[in-house]
């Protein structure tokens, strides 16, 4: 683990020699994005996807993306090439960079950037069969939520609230809309019809999101980007959530409530098959 190899600032070095200043406006403030990008038999899922979710972070937080996206694709295959598992979860990460502390923006700071890749588990097989526990949470985070920050204080607030009910995620509602999970977009499926929230400032566009919408569609499998009330959120016959690293998940009770019968749904044994047979193409 710790002679794992890194990127940090231009080198190559193992994980244990991989310093930053304390004065990183990353320790100090938060002052930074990131993306995790799942890999597949050595290949990025949706590299340009992810890239452009990072140009558009970086634009909103006023960074100048430090590496053109051959270089990042350069880091991220070195990374990969480097260990032995078949699946890999590429994090980046970039900060503002080193600076007295100041909130406001310093004159000259190079951006800090950093990249690891660890083995990316598959789902547990238990968990596929029976589905996985949430709760429902106020949606307590800013109004820029389409933004990949580093600062996720409110989302770990949010998903150790969930651990410590016992349950795996916390699924937030906000103005009596459902937004997301903690960590994760969440799907619904009602009446024969996959339902998730439009893309805005209250969720993460998430890439898996966006695939499952696609393989949706392609597949002719109704699907609509709407609003999902409260109400509506419990009265689904399934409910989802989905990230790079969950994939596509079945949530088969919240706040005790049984979701559906209680198991995972026809229409997510469908979707996750369609995931599955996507993740086959990136590693032939
Ligand atoms: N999180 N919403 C939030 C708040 C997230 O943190 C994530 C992913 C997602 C799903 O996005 P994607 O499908 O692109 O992974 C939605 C990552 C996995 C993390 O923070 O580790």
């Amino acid at each position: 683990m710790s002679s794992q190899l890194v990127y940090l600032n231009g080198d190559y070095i193992p994980l244990n020699e991989a310093k930053v200043s304390v004065l990183d406006r990353g320790f100090i403030f938060g002052d930074g994005i990131y993306e995790v990008i799942p890999a597949y038999g050595g290949k990025p899922l949706r590299f340009e996807h992810h890239t452009q979710r990072l140009q558009n972070s970086l634009d909103a937080v006023r960074i100048s993306n430090p590496l053109t996206n051959e270089q990042w694709l350069e880091i991220i295959n070195r990374l990969i090439s480097e260990t032995d598992s078949q699946d890999q979860s590429v994090y980046l990460h970039i900060t503002r960079g080193v600076a007295s502390r100041d909130h406001s923006f310093p004159n000259q700071t190079t951006p800090t950037v950093f990249v690891m890749s660890n083995p990316l588990h598959s789902v547990d097989p238990g968990l596929l069969e029976s589905g996985i526990s949430a709760v429902t949470l106020d949606d307590f985070r800013w109004q820029h939520c389409n933004i990949k920050a580093i600062a996720l204080l409110p989302n770990i607030l949010l998903r150790q609230q969930a651990v410590d009910k016992g349950a795996v995620e916390a699924i937030l509602i906000r103005d009596g809309n459902m937004t997301e999970g903690a960590a994760s977009n969440v799907f619904i499926v009602s009446n024969g019809i996959i339902k998730t929230p439009p893309k805005d400032n209250k969720l993460l566009p998430g890439i898996t999101r966006d695939l499952v919408v696609e393989l949706a569609q392609t597949h002719n499998m109704p699907v609509e980007e709407t609003d999902i009330s409260e109400a509506e959120f419990f009265a689904a016959d399934e409910i989802w959530l989905t990230s790079s690293t969950k994939e596509v998940l079945p949530v088969t009770k919240v706040n005790d409530q049984v979701i559906g019968n209680g198991k995972p749904g026809a229409v997510w044994q469908d979707m996750y098959q369609k995931y599955q047979d996507y993740k086959a193409t990136l590693r032939a």
